[in-house]
């Protein structure tokens, strides 16, 4: 059932959340479970949308899945016996494109439907299958399918043209299993690679240099039974010390990774944040003072992530002076612009930079969600904005933010969820 969320702004948030498990690295990790010989089990998953239509595709391929008390979810992949992920569960989730390396390096043979997922550009994955195919691959797309089949894939240099996270990801769990060495060229260096690698890496795989934009396999004959705790989620920390600033206010976000996101908590002390880290903690606190207006130009990791780029923008217009949010890596990710105005916003694009001018207010609206990170910027608006919003086509949100009513009531934010 299509669900709204409403909202009454205006007022500073205040207090302290936990950080949830990382959507971006919980889905390629929870596909890894198909590459061992025995169950894999992973802690801190989070509960979200996109968790479980990534368990619905895992299930709908045979394996075994298993929820325990603590919420661990174990993934046996013995039982499996698809090889194929159909239609309507990868076109609810782009992501699903992940399980093509794994089955591929395993079984011989992947079936796997041209992704879909948010609507932001035409997000083609042709780096993965050069990536495949220069491990041995054999690749033809037929009917809309990805169809993928191998004896045995063999080690290679591959140079990829651009940084690709799933890419990266998909290429690097076909390489575990591939005979010799693989290296990797040109890599994504992002958080939850690393995560993944982690995790491959208790499997028994041998990876170095995951991180760094260059990493190398030595492939083995078999994975075995793991466990694995996902690596905290730093957008969603980040989008809560954004409201924290939108609103004057001041939030802690325990049980984080600080240290993975470095870019942003500059540019929120650019914006004219206070910035404390603890440890795994991390505060933002207006103190009294008005929010900046900041340029942004997004770009792969370590520098400013896309997918803060919406929320930043929402401060922006309620920012003292002019900013301009440069996109660079995504076509057509400003949809949250025409929505972000109904708050009364003042923003113009040119090419992909959203030049905005602060104004000292905002009002409540009726706005419509058109992506995750898109969504998460209306809210942040709506929190900031007098009177009330109503946020429809929120299960956009559900894809990635766990509990985000709960949390920022928690916050002492007036927000409740309606069926539309
Ligand atoms: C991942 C994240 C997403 C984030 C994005 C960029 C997951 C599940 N999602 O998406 O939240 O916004 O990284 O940080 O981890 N490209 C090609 N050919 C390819 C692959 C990518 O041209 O084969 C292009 C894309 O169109 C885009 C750029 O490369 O312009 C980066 O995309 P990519 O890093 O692959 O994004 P995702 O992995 O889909």
């Amino acid at each position: 059932m299509a669900s709204k969320l409403i909202i009454s702004g205006g007022t500073p948030l205040s207090g302290q959340i936990s950080a949830s498990g990382a959507k971006n690295a919980v889905l390629p990790i929870l596909c890894a479970g198909i590459l061992g010989e025995g169950p894999l089990t992973v802690s801190n998953v989070p509960h979200l949308q996109d968790v479980t239509t990534c368990l619905e595709l895992l299930g709908s391929m045979g394996v075994t899945l298993e929820v325990d008390e603590k919420l661990n979810v174990s993934i046996d992949p013995r039982t499996l016996s698809s090889q194929v992920a159909h239609y309507d569960l990868v076109s609810k989730m782009r992501a699903s494109i992940v399980v093509l390396g794994p089955l591929v390096a395993k079984y011989g043979y992947a079936k796997v439907s041209l992704p879909g997922g948010c609507a932001i550009g035409s997000r083609p994955v042709d780096q993965h299958i050069k990536g495949l195919e220069a491990l041995g691959a054999r690749i033809e797309i037929e009917d809309g399918y990805i169809v993928a089949k191998a004896d045995k894939l063999k080690g290679a240099h591959i140079y990829m043209d651009m940084v690709t996270v799933t890419g990266t990801e998909n290429i690097l769990m076909a390489a575990v299993l591939a005979e010799g060495e693989s290296i990797l060229e040109n890599a994504a260096r992002e958080p939850e690679v690393v995560d993944l690698a982690d995790c491959l890496i208790a499997m028994g795989a041998k990876i170095e240099g995951a991180g760094t934009n260059t990493i190398t396999v030595q492939g083995v004959p078999a994975l075995k039974a793991a466990s694995h705790r996902v690596v905290a989620d730093r957008i969603e920390t980040c989008t809560y010390l954004c409201a924290a600033a939108i609103t004057g206010g001041k939030v802690t976000v325990h049980k984080t990774r600080p240290d993975t996101f470095e870019a942003v908590l500059s540019k929120l002390e650019e914006a004219g944040v206070k910035v404390t880290v603890e440890g795994e903690s991390v505060t933002a606190d207006m103190e009294g003072r008005a929010l900046k207006a900041v340029d942004i130009y997004t770009a792969p990791y370590p520098a400013f992530p896309t997918d803060m780029q919406a929320q930043f923008l929402a401060m922006n217009i309620v920012a003292k002076g002019v900013g301009r949010v440069t996109e660079n890596i995504f076509e057509n990710r400003f949809m949250h612009v025409d929505e972000l105005k109904r708050f009364g916003a003042k923003i113009s694009i040119t090419g992909n930079t959203a030049i905005s001018e602060g104004l000292p207010v905002l009002k409540g609206a009726e706005v419509m969600a058109t992506d995750l990170r898109a969504s998460a910027s209306l809210i942040i608006a709506a929190l900031a904005a007098q009177g009330e919003t109503t946020v429809s086509r929120i299960y956009h949100i559900d894809r990635g933010y766990e509990c985000i009513e709960e949390k920022l009531r928690q916050l002492g934010a007036t927000v409740r969820r309606e069926a539309s």
